[in-house]
């Protein structure tokens, strides 16, 4: 494990760092003064309110609020977690990224090691490189240009060509001072231990350079350039390459689109790569494993969407099986995986060239969602006009169901279930419950979206049973404030209803008020507001929990909600009005001119 970072490397790669660089890499700034400013990344605007400070050393948007330094941004923009905008920043300026304990010896033999192998495998990638563009490279060029690749392509994914000779890498690197010891442990070269023979790895191969997200080449796969077998040879797992982590093609996908926000998994190398030619930069692969939870793990923390890409046989079908028991429990509420099938025997590559980009993009748009895939597949082959099949058909639904984490899609699915069976909800709500129960200490929150228009005299979920005995009503309705801040919109302009002597009440109207007037479009936002205190930490706690009413219906949820604390909203005296009133206005809130006339009201009718 690596330790922590050192504050004082961070302060200094700060202070070596100009913000106004590293966001105007990706927004377009104009100097402003001695500041400089653009439309906010973060919001929907037509007017500048972004801006960005040099001196400071500080973005600050005015319309919604979002501020921080160069880390900060590259984390929200970028969508980084906080190490790798270190790195990203540290390796902007050519530095490593020191960690604490990096003084122990075996730390620092560990990081030498790991610099040598990245050198290494550098080193060999431009060797493959060179040795394509001399004459003994032609066999490769031709293999490459009759696979209609351009010199582009090639480029950018550095496709090289390892010679036909057994010791041509062990020569070239030998010369650059390193070991065949080292040169074995990073699987370039390899050693029999019967005969003692020490031999290179590749030969006569295509070399595909597999890289990290950093660009840093951690391995490579090599094809042959006819029918002999084997016809992918990889690297074997080093210290810098873990098969189940790296994803071929992520770090140029990143690099081709400012803003990737879909990545379409395939299955090799020859594809990822042809659909570039095409145009599609955003398909990555695995390299011949199944895609793991490492994988998309990696891939939902760059993007929103990923496309699992299939062929259409019944092995495809398997390996979807297996994709949809992986992702899972990894679809929290925002995230999509869809799944995709192509015709029997084409692969994206023959595909694309056949069909062009336009049809290939077409398919991926109407790939299933997950929603629809887990039925499809647990109704194949099933005679669902049969109870015992429709039995077996629910309980695998259900299964499934029961792997996701808790929110909105878990109840719409439940819900899905319950319209497709006939079986009443709760029915299978108690039934999860009881799976669940041996192995979950807490209770779960059982969802019960609310049909839009419910508006009976109390709101379906403000007696609040059946709620994990979690959340107070004033809590819920902040809690889909939190998650969509564009529902303040809806709510009146009087805030008496959230004038209740509960505790989330105050913050509820503060956020409310704050919505209203500043704009603020985004959870992160609203939370970066309210950052550092405690009442940032219970909209954290909040943001954390999927509410569980479904995304279509919150506006009228919501509706439903302030109409309840209307009506039940304590009757107070008027001294006791008048007070709440004044207090208000002392600490600073603009009061609204129906709440002054209410005020002068109060007055009047005190003193008199
Ligand atoms: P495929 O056999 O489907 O090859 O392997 P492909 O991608 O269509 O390749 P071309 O078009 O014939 O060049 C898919 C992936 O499985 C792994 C590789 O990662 C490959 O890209 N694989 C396949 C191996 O690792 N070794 C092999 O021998 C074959
Ligand atoms: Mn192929």
């Amino acid at each position: 494990m690596a330790g922590q970072i050192p504050q004082r490397f961070i302060d200094d790669l700060l202070a070596r760092t100009d913000v106004v660089d590293i966001v105007s890499e990706r927004v377009k700034l104009k100097k402003a003064g001695r500041n400089h400013s653009g439309l906010c990344p973060f919001h929907q605007e037509k007017s500048p309110s972004f801006t960005v400070s040099a001196d400071k050393q500080f973005y600050h948007c005015f319309g919604c609020g979002a501020h921080g330094n160069a880390l900060r941004f590259l984390m929200e923009y970028d969508r980084l977690a906080f190490p790798e905008a270190v790195e990203q920043l540290a390796g902007r300026l050519g530095l490593e990224v020191p960690r604490e304990g990096d003084d122990d010896p075996r730390q620092q033999v560990r990081e030498r090691k790991r610099k040598e192998g990245v050198n290494l495998l550098e080193l060999a990638a431009s060797f493959f490189r060179e040795r394509m563009k001399m004459p003994e490279g032609e066999s490769a060029r031709a293999y490459l240009e009759q696979r209609g690749l351009s010199a582009e392509v090639v480029r950018d994914f550095g496709i090289g060509f390892a010679p036909a000779q057994w010791e041509a890498m062990r020569h070239h690197l030998g010369g650059h001072g390193i070991s065949e010891a080292v040169q074995i442990e990073y699987g370039l070269l390899v050693h029999r231990e019967d005969s003692g023979r020490m031999y290179d790895r590749f030969r006569d191969r295509v070399m595909f350079p597999i890289r990290d997200m950093r660009g840093r080449t951690v391995a490579f796969g090599g094809r042959v350039l006819g029918d002999a077998k084997p016809k992918y040879l990889n690297s074997p797992e080093t210290p810098v390459f873990h098969k189940g982590r790296e994803l071929y093609g992520l770090y140029e996908a990143r690099q081709a689109n400012s803003r990737l926000e879909r990545v379409v998994i395939v299955e090799g190398y020859m594809d990822v790569v042809a659909l570039a030619q095409f145009g599609i930069r955003n398909a990555v692969a695995t390299l011949g494993t199944a895609t793991t939870e490492d994988h998309l793990s990696r891939l939902f923390r760059v993007v929103d969407e990923v496309v699992f890409c299939f062929d259409g046989d019944r092995a495809g079908r398997q390996a979807a099986d297996r994709a949809l028991r992986t992702a899972l429990p990894m679809m929290i509420d925002g995230r999509q995986a869809r799944f995709l099938f192509l015709p029997e025997g084409e692969d994206p590559d023959t595909l694309v060239r056949r069909e062009g980009a336009d049809a290939f993009e077409d398919r991926v748009t109407c790939a299933s969602p997950l929603s629809e895939f887990l039925f499809d597949q647990a109704a194949q082959g099933r005679d669902l006009g049969q109870i015992e099949e429709r039995e077996r058909y629910a309980s695998q639904v259900l299964e499934a169901i029961g792997q996701l984490p808790e929110g909105m899609l878990k109840s719409l699915l439940l819900t899905e279930l319950s319209r497709r069976t006939g079986v009443d909800q709760s029915s299978f709500e108690s039934m999860m419950m009881r799976h669940a129960g041996a192995a979950q200490e807490a209770p779960m929150e059982t969802a019960a979206p609310v049909p839009p228009g419910e508006a009976g005299p109390v709101p379906s979920e403000a007696v609040g049973q059946a709620q994990g005995g979690s959340l107070g009503l004033m809590a819920r309705a902040l809690q889909l404030l939190v998650h969509e801040p564009g529902l303040a919109e809806r709510l009146p302009d009087n805030d008496d209803w959230c004038d209740q002597e509960q505790s989330d009440a105050q913050l509820c109207r503060q956020v409310v008020r704050l919505l209203k007037a500043g704009g603020y479009r985004s959870p992160q936002v609203l939370l970066a507001h309210f950052h550092g205190t405690p009442e940032g930490e219970r909209l954290a706690e909040l943001a954390r929990r999927e509410p569980l009413v479904p995304k279509g219906v919150r506006g009228a949820e919501l509706d439903n909600w302030v109409a309840y604390f209307q009506r039940h909203r304590r009757q107070r005296s008027p001294q006791e009005e008048y007070d709440a009133l004044l207090a208000r206005s002392r600490t600073g809130e603009t009061l609204s001119q129906q709440e002054r006339k209410r005020l002068s009201e109060l007055l009047m009718e005190l003193k008199g």
